[in-house]
């Protein structure tokens, strides 16, 4: 959520930063803006709307050597030009661009407004601007040490809530301070350059070495220099990573929006996420990252998932196949109510968090309160080096490749994925025999295929969303695994084309929902086949006798009576632990093209951002 760029270097920074603003916009689009010392002083322009707005008002390439640069996804004040970052003190010293949120910023005016400082802003940052600028004015000079670094630490200590900070003064031309606590921050360390950003992807057409900051780290930075302070103001040893990404793969290349090229990525991101980790008798998966041995693992009782939005829903799979092949009991939370709740766990249980970003607050949070407890954590995350990656005991990585999209696609399905591997390990070092391993991992071999013969479909899907798209409201039904797969269908849709969308087991419906059927509200079902299909076309034949149309997505060898459904969408045959994957897909599509027919920017919803790296 929000996006900061900031650079020091060579004669170029308004472009850099511009350019990585642009990768970063899925972090809010609200307005954009960006300070450059340009030589004659500081310079500021803020725009309200994308990125493309603030790139108008810039003009031909932005120069400077030093700057910052933020895209805003609103939290306290509307979405105007004087609530835009960055914010720069009433005496003009210092700017600063803000992703988090600063709880006590209000007294913190208060004292302001007594000392003198004016504001122009509802927001909290501006009095962080002031607060520096107080410190500033009162920090004496002192031979060796910048006065610039050590107001902003100073002003740091009195700041309550979240922060990813990055802040120039003029008088200190040559310097760039970057810190960061509860909100993300890396360092991108260039040749004769140096930049701060909120993402990784903002920076990888400079430079690939990048140090993650951890919570309370300061970073001082000049063109050829950089240091590293903790919260108590010790030096940190600094660890550079190198980035693993192609620039190439965070660009839309053919595609018209990332969400399609997202979608259509997912029989490669499922066999990146694949690759390496089944045993050689081919009847188990591993992961390199756990730091658990299987003795530990043998010892969970009981495994606690925490994660938020579509991720939970990827946790709610892992229930089903965690409790059905390794016979483990599994609790999924929202990991904002764990975090908040005093919630008795026993010692033997596991926490596991699932994340994309792993950097959403919540979930970080809520992991950060378990080990507080003293629990194992684990994680599934998408994004190396990110916080919970570092944080947790142990983790698996997706290797989906960079998820741009705001609506999550191939991230999620690699998710389900995975969790159907860990179920597949634990359930081999408990209770499942070496022949239904083997059964899984080949099904699992079989998904990259499948996943494209379905994509394949694409246009059938298209033309079913064209003929559903004026609907207002839509039904998602699914029993058993394919519960969370509906409420993943209705948020997706929710998300990309703003039709109120809801996800019910489909024998739910009876109790409630089924007021709402009528001729103009479409339900999803998914159905499988097995021994809970006859049921679920039971509920299929409740929608129709009144009136509800119905679209139907089906493994092939469901035996479906023509008469009932509207539209059919077929997914090929496979084993249980991968349905859910081959359902997403369609689903997916659906709300993708259906967002198209209603001209709905795809990539950017109406008030979302991705990565919530507020609470
Ligand atoms: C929905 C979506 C969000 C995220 C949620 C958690 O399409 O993307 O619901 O799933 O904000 O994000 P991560 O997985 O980064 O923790």
């Amino acid at each position: 959520m929000c996006g900061i760029v900031g650079y020091i270097g060579r004669d170029r920074a308004g472009s850099v930063m511009l350019d990585g603003l642009k990768r970063l916009e899925y972090r809010g689009y609200d307005s954009a803006g960006m300070a450059i010392m340009n030589g004659q002083g500081l310079e500021t322009t803020r725009r309200t709307g994308r990125v493309a707005e603030l790139e108008k008002a810039l003009g031909n390439s932005p120069g400077g050597r030093l700057g910052i640069s933020h895209t805003r996804w609103a939290t306290h004040g509307d979405v105007t030009e004087e609530n835009a970052h960055p914010h720069v003190s009433s005496d003009e010293k210092i700017a600063v661009v803000h992703n988090g949120v600063i709880e006590n910023y209000l007294s913190m005016k208060k004292f302001l407004i007594e000392k003198g400082y004016t504001f122009q802003s509802e927001t909290d940052t501006e009095a962080l601007a002031n607060l520096i600028a107080y410190h500033y004015a009162k920090e004496p000079e002192v031979a060796g040490k910048s006065r610039f670094l050590e107001s902003v630490r100073k002003s740091l200590r009195h700041v309550e809530g979240a922060y990813g900070i990055a802040v120039i003064c003029t008088d200190y031309p040559d310097e760039l301070i970057g810190a960061r606590k509860g909100s993300p921050l890396i360092v991108g360390i260039g040749k004769g350059e140096n930049l701060i950003a909120s993402d990784v992807n903002a920076i990888t057409q400079c430079t690939q070495n990048v140090i993650y900051l951890n919570d309370g780290e300061v970073v001082h930075l000049q063109k050829e220099e950089f240091a590293i302070t903790s919260a108590s103001s010790k030096d940190v040893e600094a660890i550079i990573h190198q980035v693993d990404w192609d620039t190439s793969e965070a660009e839309l290349g053919d595609f018209q929006h990332f969400m399609e090229k997202e979608i259509f990525e997912q029989p490669t991101a499922l066999e990146n996420g694949m690759r390496g980790r089944f045993s050689d008798d081919g009847s188990t998966a591993f992961f390199g990252g756990l730091n658990l041995s299987p003795r530990d693992l043998c010892n969970v009782d009981r495994i606690l998932f925490i994660a938020c939005g579509t991720a939970w829903h990827a946790c709610l799979v892992a229930e089903y196949l965690i409790e059905r092949y390794a016979r483990i009991p599994v609790e999924v939370e929202y990991a904002s109510e764990f975090r908040y709740r005093n919630a008795p766990l026993d010692k033997n249980t596991l926490v596991f968090a699932i994340s994309q970003s792993g950097e959403t607050i919540d979930t970080l949070a809520a992991l950060r309160e378990a080990k507080r407890k003293g629990y194992r954590t684990l994680s599934i995350n998408n994004s190396v080096g990110s916080t919970i990656a570092r944080e947790c005991d142990g983790g698996i990585y997706q290797h989906a490749g960079p998820e741009i999209g705001v609506a999550s696609t191939k991230a999620f399905t690699s998710q389900v994925m995975l969790a159907a591997m860990v179920a597949l390990y634990l359930g081999r070092i408990r209770n499942l025999s070496f022949d239904q391993g083997t059964q899984i991992v080949e099904a699992l071999k079989e998904l990259p295929k499948q996943v494209r013969e379905i994509l394949g479909q694409s246009d059938h899907i298209a033309s079913i969303a064209k003929k559903y798209a004026q609907a207002e409201d839509f039904l998602f039904l699914g029993r058993q695994l394919m519960f969370p797969i509906a409420l993943e269908g209705a948020l997706k849709l929710k998300e990309v084309s703003y039709i109120h969308a809801e996800g019910y087991p489909a024998a739910e419906m009876k109790h409630g929902p089924i007021a709402l059927i009528s001729p103009e509200c479409p339900s999803v079902f998914l159905a499988t086949s097995g021994g809970i299909f006859p049921k679920s076309l039971a509920n299929m034949q409740e929608v129709k006798a009144r009136k509800g149309p119905i679209i139907c997505v089906a493994s092939e060898d469901c035996d479906l009576p023509a008469e009932i459904i509207d539209d059919l969408i077929k997914v090929p045959e496979s084993h249980d632990i991968v349905r859910p994957i081959l359902m997403s897909i369609p689903v997916q599509l659906l709300s993708y093209y259906i967002a198209l027919e209603r001209g709905c920017d795809v990539d950017k919803p109406r008030n979302l951002a991705k990565s919530v790296t507020v609470e």
